[in-house]
């Protein structure tokens, strides 16, 4: 896998695009004086592929000492803000360079979905605090980072994209990709380059087959019915794709009962809704 996909790790830390008005909220945020670790992490978790740039950062400079970093959270305290602080500015500065470029999926779908898919995990994770021990924050990050093998198709094989957009209307979107370069495998690829940790890369790797994630198994069905849900609410990536099959034995292991998931979801829907009147994405 890794010679076909060369040209991924030529630019693989090219900036991820994310949606204009939510650089731009960042960017005001950021002009605030003193911001503090809260309002960071909140920045942070409005976007995607800062996220991703910040979870690489935090993992790469301590890839030898047994330390992984999962959440956001962790990588803030890790990093510090001052190291924050410059990479939210250098990315917003190279982001806003490729703001008037043309991909092959919308990147304010892709963020809806994947936002949508954070928040829908953390509430499932809530809810399962009561009975076992569940990490919040780190099933926020996965949830969020999920599809980033879509993200960095964009920017990397738009042409590969665009056919599988193109062939997947009426149809499941993943079925019509490519193996050899799907989001899965290309997530997957960018999560190992990345020195992602391994709860992270299984999530990437296995959010549509969780049974077969490495260790993970939990954390992987949590994000898959979180997936799935956000396919059923009508916030897909692709506009015209269907709604992926969501795995029984997932939604039985996690045992969550109807009146649950539907608590579960008008509560993370709220809180979608409040973020993109926030910066001003509806
Ligand atoms: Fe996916
Ligand atoms: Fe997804």
């Amino acid at each position: 896998m890794e010679q076909e996909l060369d040209p991924i790790n030529c630019k693989m830390f090219d900036p991820l695009p994310s949606p204009l008005p939510v650089t731009k909220y960042i960017v005001e945020m950021l002009e605030k004086r003193d911001l503090n670790r809260e309002e960071i992490l909140n920045a942070l978790k409005l976007d995607p592929a800062l996220a991703a740039q910040v979870i690489r950062l935090a993992n790469s400079s301590v890839p030898n000492v047994g330390i992984s970093v999962s959440s956001l959270k962790n990588a803030i305290n890790l990093l510090g803000l001052e190291r924050i602080f410059s990479l939210l500015e250098i990315s917003l500065i190279l982001g806003k360079k490729r703001e008037r470029e043309k991909y092959p999926i919308s990147i304010k779908r892709f963020w809806a979905h994947s936002l949508l898919v954070a928040l829908i995990s953390e509430s499932i994770g809530k809810f399962l605090k009561r009975y076992q021990y569940i990490e919040t924050d780190i099933l926020f990050c996965a949830g969020l980072l999920h599809d980033i093998g879509k993200l960095v198709l964009c920017t990397n094989r738009p042409q590969e994209l665009r056919k599988a957009v193109v062939a997947s209307t009426n149809k499941v979107f993943f079925h019509c990709e490519d193996c050899s370069c799907s989001h899965v495998s290309v997530g997957a690829f960018f999560a190992e380059k990345c020195f992602y940790p391994p709860d992270l890369c299984s999530v990437i790797s296995s959010h549509h087959a969780p049974e077969e994630s490495e260790g993970y198994v939990m954390l992987g069905e949590v994000v898959h019915i979180a997936d799935n849900m956000a396919h059923v609410l009508g916030y897909g990536v692709v506009e015209k794709e269907s709604v992926p099959e969501i795995k029984l034995e997932a939604l039985k292991r996690v045992n969550l009962q109807g009146e649950s998931l539907r608590v579960i979801a008008s509560t993370a829907l709220e809180h979608h809704k409040r973020i993109r009147l926030q910066v001003d994405m509806l």
